[in-house]
């Protein structure tokens, strides 16, 4: 039997981005990052904070599972989670430009409240990223740096205390 997961559909994922692969038509995986010993790239801690913040309503892609795919023929570890079909954005990328696009607009508001919904859950929402769907909502990706309340955090905080919390 293959240690490769089922999940996987497609034989040749579709590259994405430097580490991230379409597995199938649903699904996308995101391996180790080459630079992993710097913790702040530890799928183990990204797939945690994502099921924390999905399971309380913060809309991020669906986590699904840390397992094995196979990417040009090597098996390797990766974080599978849902993709996720939209416009890409960030708040840096808005307060770089003040466009006046009306989707980045759109995203930046909604942005704006789950931030605060997200904080006033224990959630601390760092560097987002996110894709605005066809259906005009947004979807966190990359959470990799987010902060929670009571889980070890493998990187510096940059607030160790949420009162603090003013900007990010
Ligand atoms: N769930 C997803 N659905 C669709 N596309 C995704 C998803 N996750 C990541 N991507 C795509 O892959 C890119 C990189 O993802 P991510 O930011 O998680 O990886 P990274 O290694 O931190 O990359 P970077 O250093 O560029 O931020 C995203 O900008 C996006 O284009
Ligand atoms: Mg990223």
């Amino acid at each position: 039997m293959s240690k490769v997961t089922s999940l996987q559909t497609y034989d040749e994922p579709i590259r994405v981005n430097k580490r991230i692969y379409k597995i199938s038509n649903e699904y996308i995986v995101k391996l180790i990052s080459s630079k992993s010993l710097l913790a702040k790239e530890d799928i183990f801690y990204e797939i945690k904070i994502a099921r924390i913040s999905h399971s309380m309503g913060i809309p991020v892609a669906e986590p699904i599972i840390c397992d094995y795919v196979k990417i040009y023929g090597k098996i390797q570890m990766g974080f599978i989670m849902e993709y996720v079909a939209g416009i890409e954005g960030s708040n840096e990328e808005y307060n770089k430009s003040k466009h006046p696009d009306t989707d980045l607009q759109l995203s930046n508001q909604l942005y704006e409240v789950e931030r605060t919904k997200a904080f006033n859950l224990g959630i601390f929402i760092v560097e987002p990223q996110w894709i605005l769907t066809n259906d005009k909502k947004i979807k966190f990706i990359d959470v990799a740096k987010w902060q929670y309340k009571g889980l070890e955090y493998p990187f510096k905080r940059i607030s160790e205390n949420f009162k603090d919390y003013t900007e990010i």
